[in-house]
């Protein structure tokens, strides 16, 4: 996935404008565990956006690993677990495809020796085969592989910004053109496709969350699982920043023929303001994303 892995890719402000991960799905996830906690691994860890919360959240694991091909990712991971060495001392990152294990050593890769493989908002890019043959490979017996992930964030209080979030990232004159595909298609229905493979997975577990579903009382009632609820207080100057983590807008910047056109994320702003001029740039509104989660059990 190229623009996460480019040199230039701003990996600090995606590290602090991505949204976290609630404590109650955590407590999903530590439920749903069993046995043993001595290695989980977190693949596609980024800047260590899910790897840190789990450090913090999850019931302690004696070793926390977190993997990315991306070098600019895993530096930008170091540098905040280095600045706070006591409370991450259990967290390390490594440089690696999300399908390869081996910086666990000649001893231990592929030899089922991982509790738990978490892979979080980056599925989408990966061979799908080829990941689950590697996490059946890692796995120990009924060791935990958890996906997640969000996209499409909604501001449930503003309706009438729902098609500027379809036109920022899908708009062909704005982001649209400028996504990796089939990853972003794959992610925006939500890993539907991808099914754990009951051979190698039982007690499976799914879910899909709509963001419009909070708008509708009696649709949030028909999900009987759990849910992934990510929800933030956000202006719409901390918004745009979010927008400007997307791999599409790190495209779009690169294209010389943008380079005179507005800022896209600055046009978001404009067009939210004029549509409600009551709103300032700081004013605090909740956006809520679509999410999915699929927790299996190595058979
Ligand atoms: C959207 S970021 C997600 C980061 C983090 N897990 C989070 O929750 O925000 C996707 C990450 O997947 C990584 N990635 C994409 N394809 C990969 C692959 N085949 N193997 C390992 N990492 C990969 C990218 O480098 C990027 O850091």
């Amino acid at each position: 996935m190229s623009a996460f892995s480019a040199s230039d890719f701003n990996s600090k402000r995606y590290s602090s404008s991505r949204p976290s991960y609630p404590s109650e799905f955590y407590k999903i996830v530590d439920e749903y565990h069993e046995g043993d906690r001595k290695v989980l691994v977190d693949v596609g860890c980024g800047p260590g956006t899910a790897t840190l919360q789990i450090a913090e959240k999850l019931k302690t694991f004696d070793r926390i690993i977190g993997s990315d091909l991306s070098a600019t990712m895993i530096k930008t991971a170091n540098a905040i677990r280095e600045d706070s060495p006591d409370k991450y001392k259990n967290v390390s990152f490594e440089i690696s495809p999300s399908d390869s294990f081996e910086f666990l050593g000649a001893d231990s890769a592929d030899k089922q020796k991982i509790d738990m493989i978490t892979a979080v908002e980056c599925v989408h890019w990966f061979d799908f085969d080829k990941f689950q043959r590697s996490v059946h490979a890692n796995l120990r017996k009924d060791g935990t592989i958890a996906i997640w992930g969000y996209a499409d964030p909604i501001f449930p209080d503003y309706p009438e910004f729902d098609d500027l979030m379809n036109d920022v990232p899908y708009g062909k004159e704005t982001l649209g053109p400028y996504w990796e595909q089939p990853g972003r298609s794959r992610l925006r229905n939500m890993l539907k496709d991808f099914t754990l493979d009951p051979k190698r997975f039982h007690h499976i577990q799914l879910s899909y969350f709509h963001a419009t579903d909070v708008r509708d009382l009696e649709k949030l009632r028909q999900h009987k699982e759990k849910l992934l609820l990510i929800r933030k207080q956000i202006t719409l100057l901390e918004f745009a920043e979010y927008v400007r983590t997307w791999s599409a807008y790190h495209q779009w910047k690169q294209d010389p023929k943008n380079k005179d056109k507005q800022d896209v994320a600055d046009w978001f702003i404009e067009e939210s303001l004029r549509r409600r001029p009551e709103l300032t740039v700081n004013t605090k509104i909740e956006v809520v994303w679509n999410t999915f989660y699929k927790l299996g059990k190595r058979i």
